[in-house]
């Protein structure tokens, strides 16, 4: 049942996903107001040109109650995805920006009785951490990260804790145990169950989408690590071989951005969401070399891969999604990787600095360990 919501607050609404989904309220008749600090590491303190005009910019912080407070005058429902990203090891950061900021709303709502119809939150698929594989002999397993020495030898799959046979990967669902590792994946799995506790004892809907790998332009350019399609990307227009973690063989999910956005609003809309977790996915596993190859193409160079002598310490070896349950709302991928790429791709060419950048970020995540070469 389509629920009667006018003005939405998105937080985060300046960013990739945020500005995507901004777009498709308004072209949705909605008037949306977004929260956004516009700071690094997603912004420079400017506005991005592709900011929506017809959107009313509150620039302030989720950490703090009285920038809430201004953005929700008058508001009746809530898309939350300000949130903290990447690997660095400031633990506090990733806790006060993705699970405070939701008790600050909370305390606001029951403070002021505010009349907030639904709550839609972003959570991610690193709830899932390692993942679900399968053994031939030993049934289902839930994987620990891989051995350091593991990865010294090659020995790229995932085995199995009892015989030691290679296992292999399972979609993962909603319903699984959830083993996240770092302290991201811990924040966003402790946000689910802020937002799904506080909205029952509330009355106020909540939904949580645990988006995959999204991809598509306006991707954020000086995040610390913003995944294979930027480094793959940077490296093709450079004509520089595509360098690949592994051996490339990795499963990932990677979904369109106009198709999270399209998840958010349809959830938003629908009832039959509310109180709910909903994977966000592309519903395809894709391995990260196909995806390099891709990029190559869409980037007119010549394919080079460069593989085996790096990965990324804590890595998944395969992250895989179900997306049976969202689908049954109505919702599916109406997008192609290959158009994310291009996207991307053509976004790209509109950044300045685009190679420094990269190799700059890089350099970070070596010097602190997550990124390893041998
Ligand atoms: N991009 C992905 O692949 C992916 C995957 C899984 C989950 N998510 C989640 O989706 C959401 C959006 O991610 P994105 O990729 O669009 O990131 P992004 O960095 O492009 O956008 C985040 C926005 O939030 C704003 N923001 C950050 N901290 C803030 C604060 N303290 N106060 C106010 N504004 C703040 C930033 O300025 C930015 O505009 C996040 O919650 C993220 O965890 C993203």
């Amino acid at each position: 049942m389509k629920q009667n919501i006018k003005k939405i607050l998105v937080t985060g609404g300046a960013g990739f996903i945020g500005s995507h989904t901004v777009d498709l309220l308004v072209k949705n008749g909605y008037q949306v107001v977004v929260l956004d600090s516009l700071k690094p590491p997603t912004h420079n303190g400017k506005i991005p040109t592709w900011f929506n005009k017809k959107a009313k910019l509150v620039r302030g912080d989720v950490r703090k109650k009285k920038d809430w407070q201004r953005a929700l005058d008058g508001v009746g429902a809530i898309v939350h995805l300000a949130a903290y990203m990447d690997y660095h090891p400031d633990f506090s950061t990733y806790v006060q920006t993705n699970i405070e900021s939701l008790s600050l709303l909370f305390e606001i709502i029951t403070e002021e009785k505010l009349p907030i119809k639904k709550i839609i939150i972003a959570s991610s698929q690193a709830v899932y951490g390692e993942g679900k594989y399968h053994c031939r002999s030993h049934g289902i397993i839930y994987a620990s990260p891989r051995e350091e020495k593991q990865f010294e030898r090659h020995q790229w799959e995932q085995r199995c804790p009892v015989c030691d046979k290679e296992v292999a990967p399972i979609a993962e669902k909603e319903e699984d145990i959830l083993l996240p590792l770092v302290p991201y994946g811990l924040s966003k799995l402790a946000s689910e169950q802020f937002i799904m506790a506080m909205g029952r004892a509330f009355s106020i809907p909540a939904v949580a989408l645990r988006f995959s790998i999204v991809v598509g332009a306006r991707q954020s350019f000086r995040h610390f690590y913003s995944g294979a399609l930027r480094s793959f990307a940077v490296n093709a227009r450079s004509n520089e071989p595509i360098e690949m973690n592994e051996d490339g063989g990795q499963l990932r999910d990677f979904v369109h951005v106009q198709d999270v956005a399209l998840a958010i609003v349809r959830t938003l809309e629908n009832s039959r969401a509310n109180f709910e977790i909903f994977n966000v996915g592309s519903g395809h596993a894709t391995r990260v070399f196909d995806l390099a190859k891709i990029v190559a193409k869409e980037s007119n160079t010549k394919f080079k891969p460069l593989l085996q002598h790096r990965y990324r310490a804590g890595g998944a070896r395969h992250s895989v999604m179900s997306i049976s349950k969202l689908k049954k709302l109505g919702w599916k991928p109406q997008h192609t990787l290959r158009e994310a790429v291009v996207d991307y791709v053509s976004w790209l060419s509109t950044i300045k600095g685009f190679r420094n950048n990269l190799r700059k970020t890089e350099a970070e995540m070596k010097k602190i360990g997550i990124l390893k070469e041998y």
